[in-house]
């Protein structure tokens, strides 16, 4: 499976933590490699900050990995091109966030990637991530 971290996700761990926590990409990434081992799954993890680095690297899933997993991070909320990729390249996707974009500034209840999403999971910091991975293996076994 593949993990994206959108922009400004390479902050997390200092940046505003009252609301995404104390927890570094590196934890969050070893989180989920514990998790993958358990699985017996494979995973790679990729952080980019520009739309078009994330869209070249779904473009390059689709013949490499079985599911993605997703934090767009601020591109949820208005990335189309985002959006028309994932559609396009047609891996079972979840989206994940650490917070609950539900429960903050109005601009952040839009998602236009959840809609082509298999599902989202927010609001569980670095376990948003993990209940992704168990749901898409979940997927791909059934
Ligand atoms: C986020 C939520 C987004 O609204 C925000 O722009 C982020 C992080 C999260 O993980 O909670 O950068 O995706």
């Amino acid at each position: 499976m593949l993990i994206i971290h959108g922009p400004n996700m390479a902050l997390s761990g200092s940046r505003e933590v009252d609301v995404y926590g104390t927890a570094t990409l590196a934890e969050i990434e070893e989180r989920c490699e514990r998790e993958a081992r358990e699985l017996g799954i494979e995973i790679r993890c990729v952080a980019h900050t520009s739309e078009g680095a994330i869209i070249d690297e779904l473009h390059g899933a689709r013949r490499a990995f079985d599911a993605v997993v997703i934090n767009p991070a601020a591109y949820t909320h208005y990335a189309y091109a985002l959006r028309d990729a994932i559609a396009a390249v047609n891996l079972p996707t979840v989206e994940v966030h650490l917070s609950n974009p539900q429960g903050r500034e109005e601009f952040r209840a839009t998602s236009v990637i959840a809609p082509v999403c298999r599902g989202t999971i927010a609001g569980f910091g670095p376990e948003s991530y993990v209940l992704a991975l168990r749901a898409l293996y979940a997927l791909h076994k059934a």
